[in-house]
């Protein structure tokens, strides 16, 4: 849940790392830190806040030096300028100065930054303590410094291996020592760890983008290994020291995809990308007209899918909501059964899964811990596993039978906008292949939902195009409002959940999302003038109720906010705010009735002054339960 940055070379190391912390904000962002070798030890530099306020306390420190002998000199009559840095989502710990990374041993020998969880750290540090060390912070990572230090007698990449055997949990960290020069030394279990290689140096980082302004060169470090990295090169062992031969492969992302591009946020840009998201997710695998290829997915083969008795969704919050939209498609087009399962539920109570069920864990960062543990408690039980995500290397790729991924490329914004609509294309995708495999639908219904997928790419840019402005201003409108609900029906019911959890998360206003046929049963008691309710209304065989629905809510005098799809007139003179979507085939249709929710819950947080790309509280990548 952290991001981690190290860097050896010739070039000023704090550039270098606050550029790539910059880049690693979205993985975490209440604390930050760096330190930079010094001949004399260790500059250490770190703060509470996002970056602005560590990059404050650095430029002082940097313009301080210039005075203070130790930094500057110290720096200069190095070989080589080597730093780490991190920054933090709080686990273990409160959000303070003094359990911001990087941390060290009392002897202040070694350096570290770490990103995960220590699960052992309590008896380790009871060890520790025992042995006579003192800890000066509340967080897990900081024993991972003591047992590096407990066993360095002057070959770190040695001490690094020896205290990773000991480390239990899922992490990845980075150490260096003042008595080593130039050298730092990584290591991971379950967490990400990629390098960079350039000419004369090297970096190492949570993510490839917090490196990518210097290097194209990457190299993968894996469960176990441990990677020695200097400005000549980088040298990866493995458990037993043996030496891995590796080469870096050049990635073609370009640094742009990790900017704003021009939109006054990540969010917004990448509500834009969708569009792109869904034509680059969908594009190869609906070459053919009667049908749809998914490629490999491992040993998860036709026959399997032909097979299958039932298929279980595991996932959390946004991806949770891909598989209740999923479930609608799979089902109608295909005739498979489907339970969709919040993860960390699922993998608490004992399941029935066996080996006739496909479960599907959906992630778009691949690491979410909750949903991992599901995959892995249903692989256990036998059952095949698949994994929906947008990284590739990650853990869910790993521990799959087999991955669909999604091509929504780097999303930053904290809240899921394009891995959203990218996933349930992919679902729509394998719900379609299913029907093919299995023969659930006629030739025709088959071509019309892979023309339908061909043509949603243009349908989201339409979409977006056609509903921002009006979503923006209905958003100011009601921007003051203290409640929201949503209210939805079918696949509508999915999107529904979805814009609720979006205004939630980043404009922080209270809201709830029911099924439409459930607000007799309760939560029509919540209405009245002041509440506005977002119902999605988009064509289905439901519709009818759907207004019969709204009608209800009208007679409470509160407000009604519709999206429903082009030309439909069953909310005229009904509902207060209409929004338009074009039409397709019904549950492609609710998918695009996403976009104008997006945008409300974007306007509504933007007028309220919201720092919509990290709101409070939430981080990117979830790794801890
Ligand atoms: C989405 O807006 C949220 N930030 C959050 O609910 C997210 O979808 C959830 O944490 C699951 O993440 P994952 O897809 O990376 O597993």
């Amino acid at each position: 849940m952290c991001g981690i940055i190290g860097y050896t070379g010739s070039r000023e190391p704090r550039e270098v790392l606050m550029a790539g912390l910059q880049r690693l904000e979205y993985r975490g962002y209440d604390s930050a830190g760096i330190a930079v070798q010094s001949s004399v030890g260790a500059d250490v530099i770190r703060s509470v806040g996002n970056l602005a306020a560590l990059r404050e306390a650095v430029g002082l420190a940097v313009g301080a030096e210039t005075d203070s002998a130790a930094g500057a000199v110290g720096i200069a009559e190095l070989p080589s300028s080597t730093g780490i840095g991190h920054t933090r989502w709080a686990t273990h710990g409160r959000v303070t100065e003094a359990n911001a990374h990087p941390h060290c041993d009392d002897q202040e020998t070694i350096q570290v930054v770490v990103n995960g969880i220590i699960e052992n750290f309590a008896t380790l540090k009871n060890e520790l303590v025992a042995g006579g060390s003192a800890f000066s912070s509340e967080t897990d990572a900081e024993v991972v410094a003591h047992m590096v230090a407990a066993v360095y007698d002057g070959d770190l990449v040695d001490a690094v291996r020896t205290a990773n055997r000991r480390l239990e949990g899922h992490f990845a960290f980075v150490a260096m020592t003042a008595n080593q020069p130039g050298l730092l030394v990584g290591a991971r279990h379950e967490c990400p760890l990629v390098i960079g290689v350039g000419e004369g140096e090297c970096f190492v980082a949570s993510a490839v983008p917090a490196f990518l302004d210097y290097t194209r060169l990457v190299v993968g470090i894996e469960d176990g290994e441990v990677v020695a990295m200097r400005p000549e090169g980088i040298e990866i062992t493995g458990l037993d020291g043996e030496t891995i031969d590796r080469q870096p492969t050049e990635v073609d992302w370009d640094v742009e995809t990790a900017e704003k591009g021009g939109f006054e946020s990540f969010m917004l840009k990448e509500i834009h990308e969708q569009a792109d998201a869904i034509a680059e997710t969908v594009a190869d695998r609906t070459v053919r007209a009667d049908g749809v290829d998914l490629g490999d997915l491992g040993s998860i083969d036709d026959q399997l899918l032909r097979e299958i008795s039932r298929i279980v969704i595991v996932a959390c919050g946004t991806s949770y909501h891909s598989g209740l939209i999923a479930r609608y498609a799979i089902e109608t087009w295909a005739r498979v059964p489907v339970e969709v399962e919040l993860a960390s539920e699922y993998r608490y109570r004992t399941p029935v899964v066996g080996k006739n069920d496909l479960v599907i864990g959906i992630t778009q960062s691949g690491e979410t811990r909750d949903t991992l543990a599901a995959m892995r408690c249903a692989r256990d039980a036998g059952a095949t596993v698949l994994a929906l995500t947008n990284i590739m290397g990650s853990q869910a790729e790993r521990e799959a039978d087999g991955c669909l991924f999604t091509r929504a490329g780097l999303e930053i914004g904290v809240a899921a906008t394009k891995t959203f609509s990218s996933q349930v294309a992919a679902l729509f995708l394998l719900a379609i292949r299913l029907a093919e495999l299995r023969g659930s639908l006629e030739e025709k219904q088959l071509s019309d939902l892979v023309a339908a997928m061909k043509h949603l790419p243009h349908l989201v840019d339409q979409t977006v195009a056609a509903t921002e402005e009006t979503a923006m201003e209905i958003g100011r409108r009601y921007a003051k409002a203290g409640f929201f609900l949503y209210i939805g029906r079918h696949a509508g019911l999915p999107i529904a959940l979805e814009g609720a959890l979006k205004l939630k998360e980043i404009a922080y206003v209270p809201t709830d999302a029911y099924a439409a046929g459930e607000m007799k049963h309760g939560p029509i008691a919540l209405l009245d003038e002041a509440t506005p309710v977002v119902c999605v209304a988009t064509d289905s065989a439901v519709l009818e109720k759907i207004v019969s629905n709204v009608m209800e809510v009208r007679a409470r005098g509160a407000v009604v906010i519709a999206v429903e799809t082009e030309g439909s007139t069953a909310l005229e003179g009904i509902a207060e705010e209409r929004i338009a979507v074009p039409a397709t085939d019904p549950i492609i249709g609710a998918l695009l009735a996403v976009i104008p929710l997006q945008l409300l819950a974007y306007s509504i947080a933007s007028e309220l002054g919201l720092n919509v790309d990290q709101p409070r509280n939430l981080a990117k990548t979830v790794t801890v339960e």
